[in-house]
């Protein structure tokens, strides 16, 4: 099999939380993306939540002004949100479950149960030439419902893995990574394109990079946390390094 490189996308969300935090100009999240390309991102992530709880719209419209690497732009399927991405027209588009009370997105999009609502606007984000991805639960059911809907990319969240690592959970972990590897297998097999994200570290992002149908991973409040003690330069080009390391397992 042939192994793709891995691409690393940034989340830069939680800088815009601190610069939130006081109301002013900075931390400015867009001169974050700019040191995180520096430092070996491929594309930059930014989640435009319902409640403009971190990235705003203009941090949005500069995003897409200013990058020369593509932008993803995580978003709840509401009208206003594909509204707003017709006419940003970023270069993909990740559709996420969105609660208010949540504090992070907390699993993958029902996308049997949402079909309906799933389905056109997969379809008006495609005919804008926008890049669609699902972020879903890895399961194999649901990699066929992904590819029935039309979605040409899914994002397999990493999250119930990464805490099952964190609580040290050994079975749980095996159990979790098989999991992924099933599911990442089985949608490259209907043709889709397999990223991956939520939740992992420095620690964690290896297994999941040796998974071989993965071709992103898209990667942010950990990033952001440890800037705080060696740099954001420094943390994208520890994880990258660690993504590389783990993708060597993969060939
Ligand atoms: N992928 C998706 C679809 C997400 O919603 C998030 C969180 O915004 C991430 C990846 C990144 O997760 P984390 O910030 O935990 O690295």
């Amino acid at each position: 099999m042939t192994v793709s490189p891995l691409r690393l996308g940034v989340n830069i969300d939680h800088v815009a939380t601190v610069r939130n935090a006081r109301g002013g100009l900075y931390p400015d999240p867009i001169r974050a993306a700019h040191m995180a390309v520096l430092a070996g991102a491929d594309g930059i992530t930014a989640h435009l939540r319902e409640d403009r709880r971190h990235i705003r719209d203009l941090d949005m419209e500069r995003l897409k002004r200013q990058l020369f690497v593509p932008l993803n732009m995580e978003m709840a399927t509401t009208p206003e949100m594909i509204g707003l991405a017709l006419s940003l027209r970023p270069h993909a588009a990740c559709l996420v479950p969105e609660k208010r009370e949540e504090r992070t997105t907390e699993g993958g999009l029902d996308i049997i149960g949402g079909h309906e609502t799933l389905r056109p606007a997969i379809r008006q984000l495609k005919e804008a030439g926008i890049r669609v991805s699902l972020f879903v639960e890895p399961e194999v059911e649901v990699m066929m419902a992904a590819h029935d809907l039309g979605a040409p990319v899914v994002e397999l969240h990493t999250g119930t893995y990464c805490e099952a690592a964190l609580a040290a959970d050994e079975a749980h972990v095996s159990h979790e990574l098989e999991r992924l590897r099933r599911a990442a297998a089985h949608g490259a097999s209907l043709g889709l394109e397999i990223h991956a994200g939520h939740g992992l570290t420095f620690d964690t992002v290896g297994p999941i990079a040796a998974i071989p149908q993965i071709a992103e991973l898209n990667i942010g409040h950990f990033l952001i946390a440890e800037a705080i003690f060696m740099g954001l330069d420094e943390a994208v080009r520890t994880m990258r390094a660690a993504m590389d390391a783990g993708r060597v397992r993969a060939i």
